[in-house]
């Protein structure tokens, strides 16, 4: 595995690797601090891919002034470890001035599905997310980029940037990866007490408890079933709901609260984002509610 912190070093392994015969080449961008999410994610790309390419860095374009930038958690060397371990090929570590040399006076900006759930929530966000994306996909220019469905919303808006500006890279959606006990994976869970990581069970417990209540047949409405998410999150204590959404997936669009879940056109997100102290976290459950027996 080489580890490269410069966008020449970086060109240099790609173009080795190209010369080999070593493509296609998967590309898994990350902020680092990996956890088993990532690790499932390197893993499907060693499974599509000749080359695997990691990039570790935190990103401050997509953090608002009050956000966690500096406090995000950093550790690269344990990064490196299960970036090894995991099959990685080459991993980029650029520092804040590589990837940002002068104020970055050029964005790339996807309107309409930015506006809603995280995006309502981190004005900017996805501005940062997408500009920094564009960066990383023209050093590394990947056959396939793979990403966790947990940010769902990331997932629908960089399909429509690499659709809308046909960027020649796939965007391969991988499944969320949660904890035995339900809680999905993310860098942040570490600034949880064990208090406020017990109640979090309450985001994965809520899409199970309404997935369950259509599958039953209580639920069959859109706006039951955001009640019935509400209620259940709200029943634990230190949980403050941001937004608890049913959209449909992936062009985020508001159902009508009277409408029957049934008479949505494919897939649907019920998103979720609850702040447990200073930490929020996302969750969400994408499925066609054709799929679900009872409401059709
Ligand atoms: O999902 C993330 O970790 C980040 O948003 C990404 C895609 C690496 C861009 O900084």
């Amino acid at each position: 595995m080489r580890v490269v912190r410069t966008i020449e070093q970086l060109r240099e392994a790609l173009e080795y690797m190209r010369q080999g015969g070593h493509t296609p080449i998967g590309f898994v961008p990350t902020m680092g601090y990996l956890h088993e999410g990532h690790a499932s994610l390197l893993r499907r790309a060693g499974e599509m891919s000749s080359t695997v390419v990691m990039s570790i860095f935190v990103n401050p374009l997509q953090f608002g002034p009050n956000e966690d930038f500096s406090s995000y958690p950093r550790d690269e060397q344990r990064d490196l470890e299960l970036a090894e371990r995991e099959g990685a090929d080459i991993v980029f570590i650029p520092g804040v001035e590589e990837m940002y040399p002068q104020p970055i006076r050029t964005q790339v900006s996807v309107s309409s599905l930015t506006t809603q759930l995280c995006g309502a929530s981190r004005p900017g966000h996805f501005d940062g997310v997408t500009t920094v994306v564009s960066k990383l996909f023209n050093m590394v220019q990947p056959d396939y980029a793979f990403f966790g469905l947990k940010d769902a919303q990331q997932v629908a808006v960089l399909r429509r940037m690499v659709a809308d500006l046909n960027m020649n890279v796939e965007i391969v959606a991988c499944p969320i990866i949660r904890e035995g006990d339900g809680l999905a994976l993310s860098s942040r869970n570490v600034y949880l007490s064990a208090e406020e990581r017990s109640q979090a069970l309450v985001l994965s417990r809520s899409l199970r408890e309404v997935r369950q209540a259509m599958e039953e047949g209580k639920v069959r409405t859109v706006e039951d079933a955001r009640k019935l998410l509400v209620s259940v999150i709200s029943a634990s204590p230190l949980a403050v709901i941001d937004y608890a959404e049913i959209l449909t997936f992936p062009g985020l669009e508001t159902l009508d609260g009277a409408s029957l879940l049934s008479d949505a056109d494919g897939e649907i997100i019920i998103a979720l984002a609850v702040k447990f102290g200073r930490t929020r976290l996302i969750d969400n459950n994408v499925f066609n509610p054709k799929e679900v027996a009872t409401l059709v």
